[in-house]
């Protein structure tokens, strides 16, 4: 669950965030001179653009500061202007976090007051205006903020004039974005990155977080030699950083962070001012240089999920001023406790996902200064160790699938300052009652799933409703009932309990209208589905597959909360019709009634579902024609009808396109659809044709900043079965799922050719065409789909020869032409000669080394007749020429017999 995880995330977010600013403090002399009348115009007329809105800000403590502007003051005594103590004219304007919201005029009066040296309009929403070129205008500018404020489009060149500039934020610091996206809103040119590095020499912060750079970072950078503080976080930056940055003598903070493809390694480092030290999700590599010792100022370590590998040298526990480390998702080895026991200053400690052997913990203790503890896929081995009762400073404890055994230890809940415990896919058994943990009055995020717990309620009988936990994840923890504590719990969004044994949900679950997620797939769940259900308004996300529900579909499923996106009762005995409201400006995203006895119609009010991505209604029985009319729907990427009663062409009508503008996975297989091959439709379906699947990018995890920490829950597995004999794909991570581009037709009633057009859907890797009435030969324009994985043609009525272009598709794993009408060689080479007699079988025409019919007439000069080759006398024959050919012949004659009997050949020699 999205946002389960990303409260984790906010979390540690919040922590690194406080490490990662960086304040600028200036001093200025506290004299109230006179303003400047005309400055005084310009500044009020500056007021008069924007109006006020408390919610332009993030700042909880900003306020609006223009709100006591007015002309009767003095206005270098006006809150956020000071002006200079001799010529009285404005210097300093402070307007950060002052509720300032609307456009920016690109003829500000604000670019009158030119000598200011500061100006800060930071964390204000100036609704997407672009930056003015007249900003280059205020030629005394030292520092200049407008950070968080909305600005958008390309940052214009004319910044590089301010060549005074000591400080420089354009960055955008904010991680949760409304839907989660992290679109940049502002872009720089590499030749303004490049002039401002030239001209504005005396930098010292430079910040441009998610401001889009898309380029090699310029070497020139190194000349900066004031810098102090360089973020360059979510740039989009590639290639080689320039490892010279480093060795700049006043540089302390250095935040490359989410440049996935920015290379490079960490140099010998001689004793620098380095405090802060962020590289995550980059591509840096290799291994931690025992100069990192040198670093004696470096209070944070930021180095997830690179491609760091070795041991952590033990100079680094040298660097006891250290206060964040987090080496996670690297390839580290051994055992770090050596250089991590003695710093004790520790606030924030993650070696998750690494390969380090640790055999003891009892040093952890020591670090009793720990808030935040990340040990996941760290082979623990034993019950939480008894020194983590030591750390009862202690926020955050994540430890997933790090194999603890034995019970949770009564002091757990010494640790009262947890809000966030994560402890699934362990080995933690006992009996175990819920409401002890009712004691960790902060916890908000508890996850006991994948254990071997027994869990029950207790018996407590008040109705406390202090607890505030958020999350409760219970998959797997052997309950038979939805423990009764969870009634109490005010404050619950999500809760999960998948694959226990609950066989009914109580009646008190549909007062909790705070819930946001629930999921109780592969349950025990029987009965029909209560339409109290639709009382929880806040639900976003809604699984009950896997279970014995039974009845109808409660009608007001589809439009009682404008918020949900997910709706998945796959695998239950529904029945009757799909709700068929739909309200418009819906946020259904993925909605599964697979694998139930649903009937009638499709319902049309799905159109008004404009954010559907998935749709799967396969094994059902719905009787109903093409789908016609969901060719709008912008989202969609999958659709699956297959094994229903679905009939009729698969086709546009006149006068219509069929865009399905994302469409990449369609499975239309086991129905009885009828017609000629869909080739206008196929023309159409503009996402398959791509080659390039990261562009398939699939909107909850548009959040790719954090995509690898997001855990969801995977409720439902997602599987694309092609053909009966066993090509079968189960996609556990939705985003590889969503990068598949398929297509299945299977059974049906299809007639007619396979156009030569199938060739342009370049990216398909999967086509699945078996058991229809395609007559016509193989089109080889197949061969053109190197992507292809599993290609199936088999019980048609094909005919001609198998084309030689197939044997060039390289991933090609399956491939079934059985029971067709084909005639002539089967191609040897490449992936060819690893498909059996299975792949070929019923088709009498065939020949080759697969079937027990083998080739002889196009094997060289050889007087066999196509018929009657079928001893295999007559083949070691054969095989004998070909290798004496070879032979004699050379390098011409190998060449003139094709690949074909290339493998015998080579066996021989
Ligand atoms: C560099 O700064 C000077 C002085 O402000 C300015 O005239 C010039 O245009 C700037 N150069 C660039 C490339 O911006
Ligand atoms: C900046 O660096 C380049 C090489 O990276 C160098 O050629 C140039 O002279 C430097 N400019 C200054 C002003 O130091
Ligand atoms: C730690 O620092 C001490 C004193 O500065 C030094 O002698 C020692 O070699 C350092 N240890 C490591 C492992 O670098
Ligand atoms: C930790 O500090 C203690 C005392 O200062 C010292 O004796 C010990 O060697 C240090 N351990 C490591 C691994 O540096
Ligand atoms: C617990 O923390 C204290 C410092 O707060 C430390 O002196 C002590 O050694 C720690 N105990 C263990 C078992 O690590
Ligand atoms: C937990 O707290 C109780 C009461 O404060 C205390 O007696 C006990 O020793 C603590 N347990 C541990 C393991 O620290
Ligand atoms: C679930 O509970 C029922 C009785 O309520 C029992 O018959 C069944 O075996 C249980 N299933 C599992 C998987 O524990
Ligand atoms: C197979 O193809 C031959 C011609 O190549 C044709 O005569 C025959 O009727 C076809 N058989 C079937 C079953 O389509």
């Amino acid at each position: 669950m999205v946002f389960v995880r990303s409260l984790v995330l906010l979390l540690k977010f919040l922590f690194l965030y406080s490490l990662f600013t960086f304040t600028f403090t200036t001093c200025f002399p506290q004299i109230q001179p006179k303003c400047h009348q005309y400055e005084s115009h310009a500044l009020l007329q500056f007021k008069e653009g924007f109006v006020i809105n408390n919610l332009a800000s993030d700042n909880l403590l900003g306020y609006p500061k223009t709100a006591s502007w007015n002309s009767s003051t003095d206005c270098c005594s006006w809150d956020g202007i000071k002006c200079h103590e001799h010529t009285n004219q404005v210097i300093h304007i402070d307007l950060s976090s002052s509720q300032l919201y609307g456009k920016m005029d690109a003829n500000s009066s604000l670019f009158r007051l030119v000598h200011l040296r500061v100006l800060d309009l930071s964390d204000n929403d100036f609704n997407y205006s672009p930056i003015p070129s007249k900003i280059g205008q205020l030629s005394q500018l030292k520092h200049l903020n407008l950070s968080l404020s909305l600005f958008s489009g390309e940052i214009p060149p004319h910044v590089s004039q301010l060549s005074k500039l000591l400080s420089l934020d354009l960055g955008y610091r904010a991680i949760v974005h409304p839907k989660g996206s992290t679109s940049n809103l502002l872009q720089l040119k590499l030749s303004s990155l490049r002039s401002i590095i030239q001209n504005s020499t005396k930098i010292e912060i430079l910040f441009l977080s998610f401001v889009t750079i898309s380029s090699t970072l310029p070497e020139t950078l190194t000349n900066l030699t004031s810098l102090k503080a360089l973020s360059l976080y979510n740039s989009e930056l590639y290639g080689a950083f320039p490892v010279g940055v480093f060795h700049l003598p006043n540089l302390e903070l250095l935040d490359l962070r989410y440049n996935p493809n920015l290379n490079g390694s960490l140099p010998e480092f001689q004793s620098s001012s380095l405090t802060r030290l962020g590289l995550d999700q980059t591509g840096f590599y290799g291994t931690l240089p025992v100069s990192i010792g040198k670093l004696s100022s470096l209070i944070l370590l930021s180095i997830s999920d690179c491609h760091f590998f070795g041991y952590i040298p033990s100079s680094l526990g040298n660097l006891t001023q250290l206060m964040d480390i987090d080496l996670s998702k690297n390839k580290f080895r051994g055992n770090p406790s050596a250089s991590l026991a003695n710093l004790t200053q520790l606030r924030l400690l993650d070696i998750s996902h690494n390969e380090f052997t640790i055999e003891t913990f009892s040093w952890v203790g020591k670090l009793s200064s720990l808030i935040s503890l990340e040990i996941s896929s760290v082979n623990i081995g034993s019950e939480i160790p008894l020194s983590f009762a030591n750390l009862t400073q202690l926020v955050l404890l994540s430890a997933e699938n790090s194999n603890i055994k034995g019970e949770i230890p009564s002091w757990i809940m010494n640790l009262t300052n947890l809000v966030v415990l994560d402890l699934p896919f362990n080995s933690l058994h006992g009996k175990l009652e819920l409401d002890t943990f009712l004691k960790l009055k902060k916890l908000a995020v508890l996850n006991l799933s994948f254990n071997k717990l027994s869990l029950y309620s207790g018996k407590r009988s008040s109705h406390m409703t202090d607890s505030r936990i958020q999350s409760l994840e219970l998959d797997s923890c052997n309950l038979v009932e939805i423990p009764t504590f969870i009634r109490d719990l005010g404050e619950l969004e999500y809760l999960a309990l998948a694959l226990n044994n609950i066989t009914s949900l109580p009646n008190w679950l549909w007062e909790k209208e705070s819930l946001q997620g629930l999921v109780v797939n592969q349950n025990s769940l029987t009965g029909e589905i209560t339409p109290l259900i639709c009382n929880l308004k806040s639900l976003t996300y809604l699984d009950l597959a896997f279970n014995n529900l039974s009845g109808n579909v409660p009608s007001c499923l589809g439009n009682f909360s404008q918020s949900l996106q997910t709706l998945a009762l796959k695998g239950n005995k529904l029945s009757g019709p799909i709700p068929q409201t739909y309200m418009i400006g819906n946020s259904l995203q993925r909605i599964d009634f697979s694998n139930n006895i649903l009937q009638g119609q499709l319902p049309r009010a799905l159109v008004n579902s404009r954010s559907l991505e998935f749709f799967d209604v396969s094994y059902n029985n719905i009787n109903d024609s093409f789908p016609l009319w969901m060719k709008d729907l912008p989202e969609l990427k999958v659709l699956s009808l297959s094994n229903n009663e679905f009939h009729g062409d698969i086709r546009c009508s006149d006068n219509m396109t069929c865009t399905f503008p994302k469409l990449h996975i369609i499975d239309l297989s086991h129905n009885e659809f009828s017609g000629s091959f869909p080739s206008e439709m196929i023309q159409g379906w503009k996402t398959m044709k791509t080659t390039n699947t990261s562009q398939l990018q699939y909107e909850s995890y548009s959040t790719s900043n954090s995509a690898g920490q997001i855990r969801t829950t995977q409720s439902t597995f997602y599987t694309f079965t092609l053909s009966n004999k066993g090509f079968s794909r189960v996609y556990e991570n939705l985003q590889n799922f969503y990068s598949l581009i398929a297509i299945d037709i299977s059974s049906n009633k299809i007639s007619g050719e396979i156009p030569q057009v199938i060739g342009e859907l370049k990216g398909l890797v999967l086509l699945n065409l078996s058991n229809n009435m395609l007559i016509g030969s193989i089109p080889s324009s197949l061969g053109k789909l190197s992507k292809l994985e599993a290609l199936d043609l088999s019980l048609n009525s094909l005919s001609g020869k198998i084309p030689k272009q197939l044997a060039e598709i390289t991933f090609l794993e399956y491939l079934n032409v059985s029971f067709n009408n084909l005639t002539g060689p089967i191609p040897q080479n490449n992936q060819f000669s690893t498909f059996k007699d299975d792949s070929f079988e019923g088709n009498q025409g065939l020949c080759g080394d697969q079937l027990v019919k083998k080739c002889i007439d196009h094997a060289g000069p050889s007087t066999f007749d196509d018929d009657d080759d079928d001893d295999s006398e007559s083949f070691f024959e054969l095989y004998w020429t070909v290798v004496l050919i070879g032979y004699g012949g050379g390098l011409v004659a190998g060449v003139a017999l094709g690949n074909t009997y290339f493998p015998q050949l080579k066996r021989v020699m």
